[in-house]
This record gives structure tokens, sequence and C-alpha cells, in this order.
């Protein structure tokens, strides 16, 4: 999927799509309390979606089961919703939502904690957030793609954790995943040139521990080979001749 540039009125679908997931995830924030299955959220989730008039991208892509995921502790992403799987005091939880307005799409990730955790998984969950903001500090027209990756990893290497490898963040617009590829970390060569007008989803998976991973059974769940926990943030920005527009967080 080539890497594409938007004109004024797919941006305009594309700043709607963001604003409506922007609104969903401060929804879902209030579900999240100990007591609640991730299956009720994932409910609550397609409820706000289809409330919106929009159309869950998640659901049925490849295959995966539910219209968001919901992934707890050392899940790093793509947790299926489940009725057994029921929410306690300490856990850590990350959502990732999407959703499609008028054939463009929104992906958006946030790491909540279910009541109070310890202190280890706060900085966890909040250097992941600022690792995000970090790299959108190089998303500019006439930067490379790297640059953005070079400063998620130089920043979260300062911690000691973990960057995961497998998994990247990706262009985003009439498809979720479009080019480039995203990595969190700094690969060889500058990566793509950035242009006003490409619209990305920028999404550091951050571990506690290793940056390795492991696939669960389900096809889907991604864990941390080691158990430690792990956090997951994420916006879809516009890049533009200045500042990058973020488009999935009100009054940012
Ligand atoms: N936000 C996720 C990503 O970019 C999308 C999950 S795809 C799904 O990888 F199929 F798992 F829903
Ligand atoms: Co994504």
């Amino acid at each position: 999927m080539a890497v594409t540039i938007k004109s004024e009125p797919e941006i305009a679908r594309m700043r709607e799509a963001g604003r409506l997931l922007a609104i969903m995830h401060e929804e879902l924030e209030k579900e999240i309390k100990p007591g609640v299955s991730t299956w009720e959220i994932d409910r609550k989730g397609e409820e706000i979606i289809r409330g919106f008039g929009c159309v869950p991208n998640f659901l049925n892509y490849n295959g995966y089961p539910a219209s968001i995921c919901v992934s707890v502790n050392d899940e790093v992403v793509h947790g299926i919703p489940s009725k057994k799987r029921i929410l306690k005091e300490g856990d850590i939880v990350s959502l990732d939502c999407g959703l499609i307005y008028d054939g463009y799409h929104s992906d958006a990730a946030r790491t909540w904690v279910v009541g109070d955790t310890s202190e280890e998984n706060k900085k966890l969950i909040e250097v992941t957030k600022q690792s995000f903001f970090e790299g959108i500090k190089y998303a500019k027209d006439g930067n490379h793609l790297h640059d953005i990756s070079a400063a998620i990893e130089n920043y979260v290497n300062g911690f000691g954790y973990g960057i995961v490898r497998d998994l990247t963040g990706h262009g985003i617009g009439r498809h979720l995943h479009e080019d480039p590829a995203i990595p969190n970390y700094k690969p060889i060569g500058k990566g793509i040139l950035l242009k006003k007008g490409m619209t990305l989803a920028i999404e550091p998976m951050i571990t506690l521990g290793t940056w390795r991973v492991k696939w669960m059974d389900d096809g889907w769940t991604v864990k941390t080979a080691d158990g430690k926990c792990a956090a997951h943030y994420e916006n879809t920005i516009l890049i533009t001749d200045g500042e990058p527009e973020i488009l999935t967080l009100r009054n940012a």
C-alpha cells in the first residue's frame, strides 16, 4: 500500500475521524474500573462507534473478532476482549481503537490504570506516552521518517525499557494500514522524506523488561516474552509544514 498524500477534502475527513476517536477514548476511560470485563469495554466501544454513524475498522480485519483491542499487563497489543477477562485493581490496560468516518480511518491507543498501580507501571505508562511526543517533534515536512524513530528510541533508552521491534506504526487513510511502516527504533537508513499531507499512526509499544514478544495461540494476542508489563500509546497525526497536527487528541 503506497504512501499517500491527502488532499484538503480528505484531510477534513481524517480530522473528523480523529476527533470522534478522541471522544471515544475519553468515554472509554470512564469504563475502566475493577470488576469490568474486557468484553464489556469492547461492547461499549462498538456502541460508541455506531452511535457516531461510523464503522469499526478493526472488526473482521484479517479476521480480528472484536471492535477494539484490550491488552492487559504483559499483553502488549491485540488482546481479544473476553467475558472471562475481568479487570482488577493494579492492572494496566491498553485500549487500541479505530473507526472509519466517510471512508477514512483513524487509529489511536491509550494505556490506563485500573484503580491504582505500582510506581513502576505508572512510570512506564508516562514514558511510553512521552516517547510519542518526543518522536513527533520531528514529524515535519522535509524531515525523514527515521528522525521520528530515532527520537523515540533515544528517549526510551534513557529509562532502560524495552522497545518492541516486531510491530510498528504505519501510514493511515483510506486504509487502516498504509505505507510507510514506522519503527520505534532507528533502523538503517533515513527512511522516506516526510511531506505535508501525509497521515501517520505513530505508536510506541514499550516494556519494563525485554523487547522480545510472543504470539498467543488465539493468533492475535502479543505478550512480552518475560511476562513483564507493557504500555502502548498511539495517535493519528497529520504532517504539515509546521508543527504536526494530532488528529486523535482534543485540545492538543
Ligand atoms: N491499531 C492496531 C494496529 O495498528 C490495529 C489493530 S488491527 C486488529 O496494529 F485487527 F487487531 F484490530
Ligand atoms: Co495502529
